[in-house]
C-alpha cells in the first residue's frame, strides 16, 4: 500500500505528455511487485526437472531437410524481425545505445541488421519489416541514427519498454523522487529486462498493427548477437504446418561448451518444456546444472513468436514469468533490487512450443572487447551484413581470446591495435598489461603476451606469433 501512495504521488510529477505511459508502466510494475512481494521460496522445485523429451528439440539439420518452398517471399512476408534494444554499451565502455558500436567496417550493430533485412527484402522482393525495442536509455538516440535509413528497403518501427523505478532494498520503496531521469534521480530507473516485451509491444499498439498487416510470426533477438540472421528454413517450417498444431513459439537452442555454462537451459517440468536459468538454480544444484553433460544445450534468445498467440496470452493476463530479482549498489552507494523478467521465460505459456538445436554459428554475440576482436578478424567474412566463418579457417571452432583490462573499453581496444591481426590459425590468445600491436601482426597455435605492471610491450608490424609467451619489457 505504502509503494501504491509511493507511485501515485511519483506519477503527479509525471510531463502532461508521458502520464498516460507511466501510468501503463507502473501498472505492470505494481504487478509485478506484488508478485515478488507474494512469493516466498524458490520458483522451482528442482526434484520435479526432467530431460525434455526426444521430440521437443529438434535438429536444425532435421528442419534444414525439407527444403524451401518455391514462394519464399509469401512466408517472408507474414514475419517482421525484432531486434531487443534497450541495453547501453557500458560494458564495453561506451556511452550510448549498445547497438550503435562499430563492429565490423565502420558498421554498427544496427548497420548490420538493416543491411541484413535489406538483403532480404530485395532478394525475394519482400516486406520484412525491423522493429526496435528501445528502453528509454535508448530511445532518443537510435531515433536520431534512424533517419540515415530512410531510403533503405526496410520499414522500420520502435516502440518503448516500460521505465520501472528502482527499489531500496531496506525499506522496498522506490529510490525516485520524481519521475526526471537527471540529478538525483538518474539512477533511479531501470528498464525491466527483454521478457518487457510482450506488455509493451502491446501496449505500443504496435502487435496488433502488425496482426492487421497480415504479419503472424516475429523473430526476436538480442541485437548483439551477429548470427541471428533471419533463417529461411526455420520460417518455412513454421509457415507450413498442420493448424492444429501450429507451432506458437520456436527457442533456437546450441550445444553448450565449457564457456557457455551460465546460459539458460530446456527442461521439462509440469509436463511443460521451460526455461531453466541458472538464477533459479539452488546454490547446491549449481554444479549440476552448468555440466555439458546433463543440461546439453543452452538458450540463444533466438525466438520465433506467434503475433496472435502473444495477443491472445497478454489479453488472458497468462504470459507467465519467473521474476528475477536484480540487486545493484547505486554510485551514491545505496542497495537496491531491480525486478526483471526474460522474453525465453514466457515458453510455458505458449502452445506447441518447440526447441531448434541449431548450428554455433548463430549464436555470436559480441559481449566483450575480445568478442569484438574476433568479429574485426579475417576469420570472419561479411555479406550483405551477414558475418560468416571464413573457409580459410581450418577448424570450425572460433579462438578462445582474453584480453586484459587495458583493452576493456572499445577506445583503448582500438588504440592498441594499428590493425587487427592475422588470427585464421590461432587457438588461443592471453594479452595482459599495457599491449600494443603494430600493422600486419599474425598470431598463429596459442600466443600469450603479458607485460607486467610498469612494464610495455609492443608487438612491432609484421611479426608473426606462433605458440609464444612473450612477457617483460619490449618496445620499439
Ligand atoms: P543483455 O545485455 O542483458 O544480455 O541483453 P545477456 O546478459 O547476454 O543476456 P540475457 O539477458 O541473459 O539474454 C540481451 C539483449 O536484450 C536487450 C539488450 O539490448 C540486448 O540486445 N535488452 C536487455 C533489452 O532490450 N531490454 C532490457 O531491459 C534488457
Amino acid at each position: 500500500n505504502s509503494m501504491h501512495t509511493e507511485l501515485e504521488k511519483l506519477l503527479t510529477t509525471a510531463k502532461p505528455s508521458e502520464a498516460e505511459i507511466s501510468r501503463k508502466d507502473f501498472e505492470g510494475f505494481k504487478k509485478l511487485f506484488h508478485r515478488f512481494l507474494q512469493e516466498k521460496g524458490p520458483s522451482i522445485d528442482w526434484a520435479k526437472i526432467q530431460r525434455p523429451p526426444e521430440d521437443s528439440i529438434q535438429p536444425y539439420e532435421k528442419i534444414e531437410l525439407k527444403g524451401l518452398p518455391a514462394d519464399v517471399a509469401s512466408s517472408l512476408n507474414k514475419l517482421a524481425v525484432v531486434k531487443l534494444n534497450g541495453g547501453l554499451g557500458t560494458s564495453m565502455g561506451c556511452k550510448g545505445p549498445k547497438s550503435l558500436i562499430s563492429v565490423r567496417n565502420e558498421n554498427t550493430f544496427l548497420d548490420l541488421t538493416v543491411q541484413q533485412i535489406e538483403h532480404l527484402n530485395k532478394s525475394y522482393n519482400a516486406d520484412v519489416p525491423l522493429v526496435l525495442m528501445n528502453s528509454f536509455n535508448t530511445d532518443e538516440d537510435t531515433k536520431k541514427i534512424l533517419q540515415k535509413y530512410t531510403h533503405h528497403r526496410v520499414k522500420i518501427h520502435t516502440f518503448n519498454q516500460s521505465r520501472y523505478p528502482r527499489i531500496n532494498k531496506e525499506s522496498l520503496l522506490p529510490v525516485a523522487t520524481n519521475m526526471g531521469l537527471t540529478g538525483e534521480n538518474e539512477e533511479a530507473w531501470y528498464p525491466p529486462g527483454h521478457g518487457d516485451i510482450y506488455t509493451s509491444f502491446f501496449n505500443s499498439g504496435l502487435l496488433d498493427k502488425l496482426i492487421a498487416e497480415g504479419k503472424e510470426y516475429i523473430f526476436v533477438s538480442n541485437i548483439d548477437n551477429l548470427g541471428a540472421t533471419v533463417d529461411l528454413h526455420i520460417l518455412n517450417h513454421l509457415m507450413n504446418q498442420p493448424s492444429d498444431k501450429r507451432c506458437e513459439f520456436v527457442m533456437e537452442v546450441t550445444d553448450k561448451t565449457r564457456a557457455d555454462v551460465k546460459g539458460g537451459t530446456l527442461t521439462q517440468y509440469d509436463g511443460k518444456l521451460r526455461l531453466l536459468e541458472i538464477a533459479q538454480v539452488p546454490k547446491a544444484h549449481v554444479d549440476e546444472f552448468k555440466s555439458v553433460t546433463k543440461f546439453k544445450i543452452f538458450n540463444t534468445n533466438n525466438l520465433w513468436i506467434s503475433l496472435p498467440a502473444i495477443k491472445r496470452l497478454h489479453v488472458k493476463n497468462a504470459m507467465d514469468m519467473e521474476i528475477i530479482v536484480n540487486p545493484k549498489t547505486l554510485d551514491g552507494g545505496l542497495n537496491v533490487i531491480q525486478l526483471e523478467t526474460a522474453v525465453g521465460a514466457a515458453m510455458k505459456s505458449f502452445d506447441n512450443v518447440l526447441g531448434i538445436n541449431v548450428p554455433r554459428s548463430r549464436f555470436l554475440p559480441v559481449k566483450t572487447t575480445s568478442d569484438l576482436l574476433l568479429v574485426m578478424s579475417n576469420l570472419y567474412s561479411m555479406n550483405a551484413g551477414s558475418l560468416t566463418m571464413s573457409p580459410k579457417r581450418e577448424f570450425p571452432t572460433t579462438p578462445h581470446v582474453k584480453l586484459g583490462s587495458s583493452f576493456t573499453k572499445v577506445r583503448d581496444f582500438l588504440k592498441r591495435f594499428e590493425s587487427i591481426p592475422d588470427m585464421l590459425e590461432l587457438d588461443h590468445l592471453t594479452v595482459s598489461g599495457d599491449v600494443t600491436f603494430g600493422k600486419q601482426v599474425t598470431l598463429k597455435g596459442t600466443v600469450i603476451i603479458i607485460a607486467n605492471h610498469g612494464d610495455r610491450i609492443d608487438i612491432p608490424a609484421g611479426a608473426i606469433l606462433e605458440n609464444k609467451i612473450v612477457s617483460g619489457n619490449l618496445r620499439i
